[in-house]
């Protein structure tokens, strides 16, 4: 037969766009959204199910619970359903709808928790909940992405392992920090290959992953309130925090340009463009991993009433706006 079984049987690792007439400086930029979850987290969810499977930890009964900004979720519910488990998604007011639904299409429950936690994140409060649900029914198995080593293992044997092949000659690599899952996994695979590339954590203003002080943060997938157990940081050659108006601007003047990249993409490529021209390494052989795309930011990032209310009106004027096409009055308006 042709093509694949099962949802999460699409990985595909080769996917590359050249940035540089957008943003003057030559990024390519690994595309990890097209697998049928839509993003990086596809692999992390496969690697920990199947692990969690093989140690006999996850059997036929067992429901998954898992604490996420959404993506993740995603991922576990579309390889939960192909393998006929139970899944409970626990995330936090920040997670986009279009996520959440995508979850309960698939036959997921989601559970929202609002309220924060000490460090202005939601991420204690998460894991507080899923604890409680996992003391109530020995049939939930929590897999824990932020400590379980499967989660970095999937990069290590997938997503770095296909960049060297793609561009052997690599100088500098630029991952965003979630869980820091890809980014170590993609750190240590260079390390134990001797590549020569320089690795650096991309990660947002407001974030202690890599120490410094909480503040608040509005856009999922980067960032911390809490440190994740998996970070090393005897493997990354650099460290940069950006500021989500600068993330924002990032989306807007890509998506401008018609790539509709997802808000942990723009930090990334925000910091990215920052770091490169910091350095003088302008002509660096780089590559960005962008996560997800950006057709789940659209009622955040991409929505200008959203933008106004969380970072204020100026930064909406700064951004690269629509065009100024004036359409006759009695044409009808988008109805949001
Ligand atoms: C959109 C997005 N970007 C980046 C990340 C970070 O990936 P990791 O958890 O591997 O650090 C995530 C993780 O959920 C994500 O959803």
């Amino acid at each position: 037969m042709l093509g694949a079984r099962h949802p999460h049987e699409l990985l595909i690792d080769d996917v590359y766009v050249d940035l540089s007439e957008v943003l003057d400086v030559p990024i390519a930029v690994k595309c990890e959204s097209f697998n049928l979850a839509g993003s990086v987290k596809l692999k992390a969810a496969v690697s920990m199910i199947a692990a969690a499977e093989d140690s006999g930890e996850l059997e036929p009964g067992s429901a998954i619970v898992e604490s996420s900004s959404g993506n993740l979720g995603v991922a576990l519910s579309i390889v939960a359903a192909s393998k006929g488990y139970d899944f409970v998604c626990v995330t936090d007011p920040r997670s986009s709808v279009h996520n959440r639904r995508q979850i309960e299409a698939t036959g997921g429950r989601v559970v929202v928790v609002t309220e924060p936690d000490a460090n202005h994140g939601f991420l204690a409060s998460r894991i507080r909940v899923v604890r409680e649900l996992c003391a109530t029914n020995p049939r939930f198995v929590w897999l824990d992405q932020y400590t379980n080593e499967n989660n970095w293992r999937a990069h290590y044997q997938c997503t770095a392992p296909a960049i060297v092949k793609t561009c052997p000659d690599l100088e500098v690599l630029f991952v965003g920090a979630g869980t820091t899952g890809t980014l170590m996994g993609c750190a240590y695979y260079l390390r134990d290959v001797d590549h020569p590339a320089q690795v650096i954590a991309v990660d947002s203003v407001g974030s202690i992953t890599f120490g410094g002080t909480a503040g608040p943060r509005f856009i999922p997938g980067l960032g911390t309130s809490r440190r994740p157990e998996m970070v090393d940081t005897s493997v990354l050659d650099g460290v940069i925090h950006v500021d989500e108006a600068d993330t924002i601007r990032m989306c807007r003047t890509l998506a401008r340009a018609g790539f509709l990249f997802g808000g942990s993409t723009g930090t990334v490529l925000a910091g990215a463009t920052a770091w490169l021209e910091a350095a003088g390494r302008e002509d660096a052989n780089t590559i960005a991993i962008a996560p997800d795309l950006g057709e789940r930011y659209l009622d955040t990032v991409y929505d200008d009433a959203w933008v106004a209310e969380h970072y204020g009106t100026d930064l909406l004027d700064s951004c690269t706006r629509a065009g100024s096409l004036d359409l006759p009055g009695a044409i009808p308006r988008s109805s949001r």
